[in-house]
């Protein structure tokens, strides 16, 4: 057996292709190894959402250089976004030695074969078709309990600020027959929840079959498992969605909603397809259907032109709809994208981080006054294991994905609890078990 290793960057959808590629690659006598200086095969699965992103890629390629400078033989490989939006770039730089876009991973075997002469491989080729639907990914979370499962690959929206379309290309769905067996098979393995995956779960379509259908189908499939699912986009999300989760005890009340941006202005310009009442309104239906719905989001400071007023309606937005969580970040302008070659990337850095933090402390207070909502409400809880500060204590997420954590009673990883939260100086929500 060789041995390969993989660094998994950027969202979940990269995890779970990683967990892909492990599959592939097994089939064909590479074992998974946790130690770089024993890898024969060292792979990064990469992103290129962000230019940070990347810039920490670059920074472990030079890593991974010095290990196959050393150690003869050692091959390395780029998968995933920045494989696609680079190519050659990444050959040229002299470091690698396979680059693989995120439609190639079945040609690994070969391009890992052709490698061994010597010649840098590359296949970045995107496919209309490719889902990998046949595949059985080799799991690599350490809890055993949580499992991913991809429904559909790519996105047909044209964000201007995204270079998601350009390095996943066009959006398809997977067989649903193939993630109903494949939600069965994780319930069998031991796993107790999954989340599906896909940059736009709203547009999910195979045959007669959309989001709603899915998620129902599974729900029922497997009564036991614990359902999730990401991302939702505002302008998709359905009422037949809510019903679902609202009429399915097995699916969690929490949605993934990224807003983007509070101004409608920006909104138009990142050609978001909604407005912010929209927005509001598709929120107010959330809780119209699941008072206890968790919402979280994503948000981008300083956009093309974002002016403190389109700021301050982002700060306003977030106060209105109170969330629960949120990922942050400030715009970075992505080469090719429709604002890179329409608009100037002309709010300055100084801007851009001062009016991320003011969103980060605003969320920090929203969060808090979230948890603190939940201060003697009782949830049912997904044992996830031993609590980070304490082996006393165990862990584990409640329906709306916040971390509780409380005195350890014998319960084992993959069993679910009822517990009271008592208090949440901040996160995690300290609980008790209930009928203690
Ligand atoms: N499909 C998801 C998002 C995928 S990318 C959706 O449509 O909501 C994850 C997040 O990264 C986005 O929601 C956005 O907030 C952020 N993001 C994407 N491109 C970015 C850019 N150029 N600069 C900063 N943040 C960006
Ligand atoms: Fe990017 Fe928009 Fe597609 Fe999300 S929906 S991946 S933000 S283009
Ligand atoms: Fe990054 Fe690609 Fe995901 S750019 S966020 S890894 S789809």
């Amino acid at each position: 057996m060789k041995k390969l290793y993989i660094e998994t960057y950027g969202c979940q959808m990269n995890v779970a292709d990683t967990e892909v590629v492990f599959s592939i690659l097994g089939k064909v006598g590479y074992e998974r190894t946790e130690e770089i200086s024993e890898a024969d095969v060292i792979m990064a699965n990469t992103c290129s959402v962000r230019d940070n992103a990347e810039q920490r890629i670059w920074g472990r390629i030079e890593q991974f250089n010095l290990q196959r400078k050393a150690r003869r033989g050692v091959v390395v490989g780029i998968l995933g976004c920045m494989a696609e939006r680079l190519k050659d770039a990444l050959l040229e730089s002299g470091k690698v030695d396979i680059v693989a876009g995120p439609d190639a991973y079945r040609k690994l075997p070969q391009l890992l074969e052709a490698v061994t002469d010597g010649h840098p491989q590359m296949d970045v080729i995107l496919s209309r078709e490719e889902t990998y639907a046949d595949i059985a990914p080799v799991r690599m979370d350490k809890n055993g309990v949580s499992a991913f499962i991809s429904i559909m690959r790519g996105c047909n929206n044209v964000c201007s600020y995204c270079v998601v379309p350009y390095t996943r290309g066009a959006e398809r769905s997977r067989d649903w027959h193939s993630i109903v067996r494949e939600a069965c098979d994780c319930w069998e393995q031991g796993y107790r929840e999954v989340t599906l995956l896909g940059q736009n779960v709203d547009s999910y379509k195979y045959e007669d079959v959309d989001f709603a259908k899915l998620l129902t189908m599974v729900a029922e499939a497997v009564p036991g498992l614990r359902l999730r699912f990401s991302t939702s986009n505002p302008q998709d999300i359905s009422d037949a969605v809510l019903e679902a989760m609202a009429s399915h005890a097995n699916i969690c009340h929490h949605i993934h909603l990224p807003v983007q941006s509070g101004s409608d202005r920006m909104l138009e310009k990142m050609r978001r397809r909604y407005t912010r009442e929209w927005y509001l309104q598709r929120v107010a239906k959330i809780r119209e259907y699941m008072p206890d719905c968790a919402i979280s989001t994503d948000v981008i400071a300083g956009f093309c032109s974002e002016t403190e007023e389109d700021h301050r309606d982002t700060l306003s937005l977030f106060e209105q709809v109170g969330f629960d969580a949120a990922f942050m970040f400030y715009y970075s302008e992505r080469p090719g994208t429709l604002a890179a070659k329409k608009f100037e990337d002309d709010v300055d850095l100084a801007t851009k981080t001062r009016r991320l933090e003011e969103i980060i402390a605003l969320q920090n207070r929203l969060s808090l006054e979230s948890n603190r909502r939940d201060v003697g409400k009782r949830f049912r809880v997904l044992v996830e294991g031993p609590s980070k500060k304490s082996a006393d204590d165990l862990c584990g997420r409640n329906g709306q994905n916040k971390m509780c954590v409380w005195a350890d009673k014998g319960h084992k990883a993959g069993d679910f609890v009822e517990v009271e939260v008592l208090d949440c100086p901040q996160a995690p929500l300290l609980c008790r078990l209930c009928g203690e």
